[in-house]
């Protein structure tokens, strides 16, 4: 029997507790099958934190979370807070929980389901073996750089200033290397090192690091390029790692590339193996209490968990695999049906995945 895991399970609002069952249901179907061991416990963030506690992160949460090996997002947000003052905002929870966790990098693949290549507004044969992972500096850059307003010649100014140190670009970038040498050994290194001093200083580091990593091959690819390549040619990249404002926008580029918002896994990582792990989709206010919402990003974020934080290659490919055989053999939510009346439910769509763990 292998060692008890621990995941923290903060399900949050709207469709997240919905999507976050059919995740639990794959994590028992993998402690069965592969006999491993995990123990949940939930805790309240987001809205219904807000709700019942006055904060979307109350401390009891954060505190289950430091605990735990990995966490477990569903989404968080919704129209009934919208209005409410910043420190009592859905959202102002996960830029906390972020900072609190030490979460330096977010992680998103890309994969096209060969099934599902209609779905996306590329032609199939461009789209033909993609399977990227675009990482991207989240606490750096100039979202988090000193902002201010002026009076200028010109009249009023604004400021926006982007500051990288070595350290926070090392630290990134190492973790890239680390997950191209798992994967298919290319890295990608993105920036605008023809005309920002930031990126000069990133472009340095990257290089004075790669001779440690000799079996990854190593491209630099300025950002406006990298826009244009990953429509031409999405299948020649393996990893992408690039600064936290780049990668905002190349992340939410590569992700429309599989057509489907309801696919998509991301987790975010620390130092070491810890790491939170949520669906890129929110909370759905729309179609939430209905069980139309497609649960397979937060069963793929799973399998992320399991390869990223646990090391559980098996278990992680029994996921990935179940999901692709369960769309090959014609099953949908609504949201990826074409003919919407044969759609399943949630959690009908959460059972056959299980059941094709094996
Ligand atoms: P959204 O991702 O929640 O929804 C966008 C559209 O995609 C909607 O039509 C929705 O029905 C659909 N959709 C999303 N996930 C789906 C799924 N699993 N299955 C089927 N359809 C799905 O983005 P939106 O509407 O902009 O935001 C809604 C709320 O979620 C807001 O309060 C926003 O702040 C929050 N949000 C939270 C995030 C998080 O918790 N990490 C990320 C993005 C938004
Ligand atoms: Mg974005």
């Amino acid at each position: 029997m292998a060692e008890t895991k621990k995941i923290a399970v903060i399900a949050g609002d709207g469709i997240g507790p919905e999507v976050v069952a059919e995740a639990e249901k794959i994590i028992k179907r993998t402690e069965e099958v592969f006999g491993y061991s995990f123990t949940t416990e939930h805790a309240l963030f987001g809205g219904i934190a807000i709700d019942e506690k006055g904060t979307p992160l109350p401390e009891e949460t954060l505190s289950v979370c430091k605990s735990a090996d990995a966490v477990l997002l569903g989404a968080v947000g919704g129209p009934k807070w919208d209005n409410n003052s910043k420190e009592l905002r859905p959202e102002t929870g996960l830029l906390g929980i972020r900072k609190e966790l030490g979460l330096f990098s977010n992680l998103r693949p890309a994969v096209i389901f060969d099934c599902l290549k209609d779905a996306s507004t590329l032609k199939p044969e461009v789209l033909e073996g993609t399977d990227l992972m675009v990482v991207r500096e989240l606490t750096g850059g100039i979202y988090f750089g000193e902002k201010f307003r002026r009076e200028g010649a010109g009249g009023e100014e604004a400021v926006d200033t982007c500051v990288y140190n070595t350290a926070e670009i090392e630290r990134i970038v190492h973790q890239a290397f680390e997950i191209a040498q798992k994967r298919r050994k290319k890295l990608a290194s993105v920036d605008k090192a023809n005309v920002l001093e930031t990126s000069r200083l990133w472009r340095e580091t990257v290089n004075r690091i790669a001779p440690e990593y000799p079996d990854v091959e190593l491209e630099h690819v300025l950002v406006d390029n990298c826009a244009m390549q990953l429509l031409r040619r999405p299948s020649s990249f393996d990893v992408i790692v690039t600064e936290n404002m780049f990668g905002d926008i190349l992340s939410d580029e590569a992700a429309m590339l599989t057509g489907s918002i309801g696919m998509l896994a991301s987790a975010s990582m620390g130092e070491g193996a810890f790491g939170l792990y949520e669906p890129v989709h929110g909370s759905a206010p729309d179609i939430a209490g209905q069980g139309l919402a497609n649960p397979i990003a937060t069963i793929l974020s799973v399998a992320l968990m399991y390869r990223l934080t646990f090391g559980y290659e098996d278990a992680a490919d029994a996921i990935e695999r179940a999901v692709a055989e369960v769309l090959d053999a014609g099953h949908r939510t609504a949201d990826i049906a074409v003919d919407k009346s044969k759609a399943l439910s949630t959690t009908e769509m959460g059972d056959l995945i299980a059941a094709a763990i094996r």
